[in-house]
């Protein structure tokens, strides 16, 4: 934690804290938009309620995921080449759920495009499984990251 070697210097406990910033942002909006999805499953497509949540949901995914996913992924590579993360297993394990969160945001943008488009499919119960996701990945990853137990 409070190894200073690495070419960050001083500025490394700035950049980590940075880090756990923005992915507290991130997972936040991980959390937010699925659910967001729900509500929006139960509207009618064309109605003022549907409009509403189109509009929520593009909000949240332009202002919240998109800039808090590429800073966590920005500071979380600094931090990495910094410390010689690259040759640990945690890290490794910790890297292959990043890059499933990342992709599970890529299935959200696809899937709120398909709902503003009057589409509505999946069931209910499928998105609320899905929901489960972020929540599940972000607990594991911080046993990694902390535990460090490989
Ligand atoms: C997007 C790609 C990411 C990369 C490349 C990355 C990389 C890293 C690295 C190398 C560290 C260790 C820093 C150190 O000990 O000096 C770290 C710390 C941490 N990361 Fe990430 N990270 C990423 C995303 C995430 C995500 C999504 C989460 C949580 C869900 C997360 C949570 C944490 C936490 C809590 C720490 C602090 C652990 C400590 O006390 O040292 N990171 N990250």
């Amino acid at each position: 934690m409070t190894d200073l070697t690495g070419f960050l210097g001083n500025a490394y406990p700035w950049v980590l804290a940075a880090h756990v910033t923005f992915v507290i942002y991130w997972i936040a909006g991980l959390l937010l938009l699925p659910r967001f999805y729900v509500y929006h499953h139960e509207t009618t497509a064309g109605s003022a309620e549907d409009r509403a949540w189109i509009e929520r949901e593009r909000r949240t995914r332009n202002i919240i995921l998109g800039p808090a996913m590429f800073v966590v992924w920005a500071l979380g590579l600094l931090l990495a080449f910094n410390i010689g993360a690259f040759e640990e297993g945690w890290f490794h394990a910790k890297l292959a759920l990043v890059i499933a969160l990342s992709g599970y945001q890529g299935w959200l943008g696809v899937y709120g495009k398909r709902l503003a488009s009057g589409k509505r499919s999946g069931s209910n119960r499928t998105l609320r499984i899905m929901n489960e996701i972020p929540g599940v990945a972000a607990a594991v990853i911080v046993v990694l990251v902390i535990v460090r137990p490989f």
